[in-house]
């Protein structure tokens, strides 16, 4: 105790005595000597512990310079806000002045400030008042004669800010897993009120609706549709208001899919089965049959294409026999995780797809395709008003071959139908089975094209539509077409429904 209250007073003793010796015998060629040491990175500030063992010793000519204990300060600041930039130096004599700098330009000398929003303190800080942006620099007071400097590094942040979970993200990138957890939150500082506006762009550049409270985003269960550009503008009514953007990218399992699900194929052919998939990151593909994975062979060969916003692999399957028929899955697995669909090979017509639909008045001119290698024998087509319980059906019985070496047939009917909105949907019959049916296609017969607006009110609408049928299946006469398309066999039933008999 006594020894510590000792020291401390020599200590004091000592640095009065420096004082005096800086003021009266401090040389300019003793500062400059030690300013290239301070100057130095490598100096050594741990020997200032040992200024009580010196002053003990009873030197007092080892006068103690000035010196900071920390040499780099760093101050994070909103616009408008007043900011004090602290030099706080140890040491401090009264022989000691202290120069002000902003990158290298001197902005206060002594307690005299340069510029309008600076002002000097007692103390040596610095005031800075109403900061803004352009304000964020590197500041440095430095400590005459001995040019001892502490940096301060202020960040005045933008006007406007996009904190992704409290971390700014302004005008950058992030990415997101399937099934995070993310807020984003557009935050300004600005004097008056600003009302914070955010739009989004989907990756494809399409604008969405983002819901937004008070200027927080909530993404529950990040999904592939949640990546894309947010936008966040605080509108302050001024011509220029400050914005900000963020591209976020979601990183997602594989979504898989496939465009023919149902693959038709003959003895001897070789059959081509799809599977479509977008995954990031970047997915890998297999093909799995009765459990086992397939490999290339002389049987089976794979083709990786890219489409429009999707990847493909098409397997080949050769030299196809009854064994290879059945149910293929196409798995499809990244880091994030695996999806399948599944792929079914047989002899049947694949599943018909809607081509096209003319509309004359009250008549409609209805086109699907279908894949077959095997004669189609039938088609049949349902057709129903939106609301009935019962599906009205038509036959198409004969077929027509129309090319050996392309297996797809069109399939044409006309219908002449009351007002309202209409579901249709075909299946077709080959030598081996039926297809499926096609995805319901509705239409709708506008106003004004009724043929017997009288009988219309008479009969309610299923009655309507059975009544018609009944000069179609008589009317098995379908007239066969042949289309100009020169690569399609044509299966045409062009058959006029008439409401009334
Ligand atoms: C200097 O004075 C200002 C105003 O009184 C004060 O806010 C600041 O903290 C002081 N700095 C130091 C290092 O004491
Ligand atoms: C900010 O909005 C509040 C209420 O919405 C209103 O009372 C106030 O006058 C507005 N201030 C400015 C500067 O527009
Ligand atoms: C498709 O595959 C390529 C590499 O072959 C990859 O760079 C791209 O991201 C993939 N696209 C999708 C949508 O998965
Ligand atoms: C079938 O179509 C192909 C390709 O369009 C053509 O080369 C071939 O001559 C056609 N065959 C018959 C029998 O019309």
């Amino acid at each position: 105790m006594i020894k510590a209250k000792d020291s401390t007073r020599l200590l004091l003793i000592s640095l009065l005595i420096g004082q005096l010796y800086v003021s009266c015998a401090g040389s300019p060629v003793d500062t400059e000597v030690k300013d290239t040491n301070y100057q130095d990175d490598e100096y050594d500030y741990g020997g200032f512990d040992d200024e009580i063992i010196d002053v003990t010793k009873g030197h007092a000519e080892e006068q103690a310079p000035p010196y900071f204990e920390e040499m780099d300060l760093r101050i994070e600041a909103k616009p408008g806000d007043d900011v004090i930039l602290n030099c706080d130096a140890r040491n401090f004599q009264l022989s000691n002045a202290v120069v002000w700098y902003k990158s290298r330009t001197i902005i206060a000398n002594g307690q005299n400030a340069i510029g309008q929003r600076v002002e000097c303190m007692m103390n040596n800080s610095l005031l800075l008042k109403d900061v803004t942006p352009e304000d964020s620099d590197d500041y440095y007071c430095e400590i005459l004669p001995q040019m001892v400097r502490q940096h301060t590094a202020l960040r005045v942040g933008a006007r406007l800010s996009i904190l992704c979970d409290d971390r700014d993200i302004t005008d950058r990138s992030q990415t997101f897993r399937q099934g995070d957890h993310h807020k984003l939150e557009c935050r300004t500082y600005l004097p008056g009120n600003a009302t914070i506006k955010w739009s989004f762009n989907d990756l494809n550049g399409q604008p969405a609706t983002v819901d937004h409270q008070n200027g927080v985003i909530i993404l529950d269960n990040v999904d592939e549709k949640n990546a894309g550009d947010y936008q966040c503008l605080a509108d302050d009514g001024s011509r220029h208001p400050p914005h900000g953007t963020v591209h976020i990218d979601v990183q997602y399992s594989p979504i898989v899919s496939t465009h023919r699900h149902n693959v038709n194929t003959e003895k001897g052919a070789t059959a081509e089965l799809y599977c479509n998939y977008r995954a990031k990151p970047i997915g890998r593909s297999y093909f799995i049959k009765d459990g086992k994975t397939l490999q290339l062979s002389d049987k089976y060969s794979l083709k990786d294409s890219v489409h429009n916003g999707h990847n493909r692999t098409t397997l080949l399957v050769r030299e196809v026999t009854d064994s290879d028929l059945g149910e293929y899955l196409c798995q499809v697995e990244n880091a994030i995780g695996s999806n399948e669909v599944k792929v079914h090979v047989s002899y049947n017509p694949e599943t018909p797809q809607f081509e096209d639909m003319t509309a004359e008045g009250n008549k409609v001119t209805l086109h699907w395709l279908v894949r077959s290698h095997q004669p189609l024998s039938e088609a049949m087509l349902d057709y129903q008003l939106t609301g009935s319980y019962t599906w009205s059906t038509v036959l198409v019985l004969e077929t027509h071959r129309h090319n050996n070496t392309e297996n797809i047939w069109k399939i044409t009917h006309q219908l002449e139908l009351s007002r309202g909105v209409w579901h249709a949907r075909v299946k077709t019959k080959n030598t081996q089975g039926w297809s499926h049916f096609s995805n319901d296609y509705v239409f709708e017969i506008p106003e004004g094209f009724d043929v017997e607006k009288d009988e219309e009110v008479e009969l309610p609408p299923d009655e309507i539509v059975r009544a018609g049928i009944m000069p179609m299946s008589k009317g098995a006469a379908s007239s066969m077409q042949q289309l100009n398309v020169g690569v399609i066999m044509i299966l045409v039933g062009a058959l006029l429904l008439r409401v009334h008999l």
